[in-house]
């Protein structure tokens, strides 16, 4: 990791907090960090649908506005009267169009809301595996999207997490309920390399940034403490979760095939061809741009956290996630 410790956190001035894409995974948990900050100010959640705030709508101080941010009209009402936005809104699965849209379109009249409101602060999540040579639709989007904002005249800092786990995350628990009624794992790529980072380390990184002016025009590698493979992942999962599988490994070729059936299944794929060309870049820390340990984030390890949600059917596991809990392990 480089980059020296980033200094100067403590309450700003900032006090009206757009959170976009407040309503998602990372989304719920930097509201609630965001409530614990002193003072806490007003925290304004727009979504396209109000029952996709259930979760955040109990938090004190959170505004909950239905308003599609992908709506000129309705992302400026939004903004209006805040200090600084957050942007978490994005999609794993779609055309080139629909991630044009959603990782390019949304950063512009995200830049052009925020010049015509005066509205200086904004923090952006990315991914970690975006530049130049990036694999797939969705890591080339998010590179434009990152492009777009810092062409643009504001305070910005990005993040770019590797995969994030957290009891509510999407692979983990994914991984561990096909286990539950599949005989066996059939995977390609897996030998992708992932460094999971804690959901809460990463909320807790933004927050921080945010009260940090010192941030400004920097960019932060999210990652936990270990490299994992998918195939570990999918191990682990299994493990944890008490049904362990044993994988089959598929050549790319049939893999991809394999996400073609997916897609053409209704609903969100679990796998898409986008999704596999995900794979072949390495989502794990680079290390040439400052990480968690530079805003004072040790970041917890997989093992300390994911068994106590994964279910946990035998001893071993149960024991291993109150010793994580009480961060003895
Ligand atoms: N989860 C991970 O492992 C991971 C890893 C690396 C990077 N990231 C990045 O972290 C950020 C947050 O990810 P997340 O996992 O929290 O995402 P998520 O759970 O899928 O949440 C996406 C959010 O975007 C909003 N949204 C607005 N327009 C949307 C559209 N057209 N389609 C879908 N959602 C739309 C949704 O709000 P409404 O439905 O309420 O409008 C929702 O709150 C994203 O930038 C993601 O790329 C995530």
């Amino acid at each position: 990791m480089s980059g020296s410790a980033v200094r100067g956190a403590g309450p700003t001035s900032l006090q009206r907090i757009a959170v976009l894409g407040g309503t998602g995974f990372v989304g719920r948990t930097v509201c609630e960090h965001l409530t614990r900050r002193s003072p806490a100010g007003a925290i304004v959640v727009p979504t396209r649908h109000a029952m996709h705030a259930n979760a955040v709508r109990p938090l004190p101080t959170v505004e909950v506005r239905v308003a599609d941010v992908h709506d000129d009209a309705a992302l400026r009402g939004a903004l209006a009267g805040c200090d600084a936005v957050i942007n978490l809104v994005a999609i794993l699965h779609g055309s080139a169009e629909a991630f044009r849209q959603v990782h390019v379109g949304l950063p512009q009249r995200l830049a052009a809301a925020c010049a015509g409101l005066g509205i200086r602060r904004v923090l952006h999540v990315s991914a970690l595996g975006v530049g130049d040579n990036a694999s797939s639709n969705y890591l080339r989007s998010k590179t434009a999207g990152e492009a777009v904002l810092r062409s643009a005249a504001l305070d910005l800092t990005l993040f770019r997490p590797s995969v994030i786990f957290g009891a509510q995350d999407q692979f983990l628990n994914l991984f561990a309920r096909l286990q539950a009624f599949a005989p066996l794992m059939p995977l390609a790529r897996g030998d992708a390399q992932f460094q999971p980072v804690w959901v809460e380390d990463v909320a807790e990184a933004i927050v921080r940034c945010l009260d940090t002016p010192a941030t400004i025009g920097q960019t932060f590698e999210c990652a936990g403490p270990e490299i994992v493979t998918l195939a570990e992942l999918v191990r682990l999962a299994g493990r944890w979760s008490g049904r362990p599988r044993p994988i089959l490994p598929l050549p790319a070729a049939l893999g991809n095939l394999q996400a073609l059936l997916m897609e053409c299944l209704p609903g969100q794929p679990l796998m898409s061809r986008d999704n596999l060309a995900s794979l072949r870049t390495p989502n794990i820390a680079t290390g040439a741009l400052p990480g968690l340990g530079s805003l004072g984030i040790a970041p917890a390890a997989l093992g300390q956290v994911a068994p106590g949600y994964l279910g946990r059917s035998d001893g071993r596991t149960k024991l291993d996630a109150l010793r994580a809990a009480a961060r003895r392990s």
